[in-house]
């Protein structure tokens, strides 16, 4: 499957629903981190300046809510290729010189998927996200 333009448009319209009011951000935002640090432990030693080791100080929580405010940035533009373009230029500069190894988008990605499915129930097509996280993550990786 491809980040095609009625792909866009659906998840799109999925995020909308995950993202909204009426969920809790900040309890996504952790689910997402805790299955991430689950996967590669060692990843948590990139986030040493926004406290990585404790997901729940408040510190880690802006970083994580800051991190969703990028995907949900990436995901209203899906359908606005240069708006888009704009904003994945932005998030590959502000991951520069970070090395992230491609295993961790990986585990991000697979972290994501699990997640999200509890804040869209029946409604959500996988194979939708996965390719337009492909594309987002590629976008990110430069
Ligand atoms: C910082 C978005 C994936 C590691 C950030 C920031 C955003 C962001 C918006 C804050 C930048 C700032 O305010 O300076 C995203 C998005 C991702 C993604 C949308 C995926 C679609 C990843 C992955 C890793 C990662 C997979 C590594 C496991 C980092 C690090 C920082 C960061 C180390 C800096 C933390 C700090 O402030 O010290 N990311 N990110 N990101 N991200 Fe990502």
């Amino acid at each position: 499957s491809e980040c095609d333009v009625l792909t866009r448009l659906k998840v799109k319209a999925q995020w909308r629903r995950a993202y909204s009011h009426g969920h809790n951000r900040e309890d996504f935002a952790q689910a997402i981190w805790r299955a991430l640090f689950a996967q590669v432990p060692d990843s948590r030693t990139l986030f040493k300046r926004v406290h990585g080791h404790d997901t729940t100080s408040p510190e880690f929580q802006a970083h994580a809510l800051r991190v969703l405010a990028g995907f949900d940035i990436a995901i209203s533009t899906l359908d606005q290729p240069d708006a888009l373009k704009a904003e994945l230029d932005h998030l590959e500069k502000q991951h520069e010189g970070r090395h992230i190894p491609d295993n961790y988008f990986d585990a991000f990605k697979t972290a994501l998927l699990h997640v999200l499915p509890a804040q869209l129930g029946r409604c959500w097509d996988k194979d939708a996200w996965s390719a337009c996280f492909d594309h987002i993550a590629h976008g990110i990786k430069g």
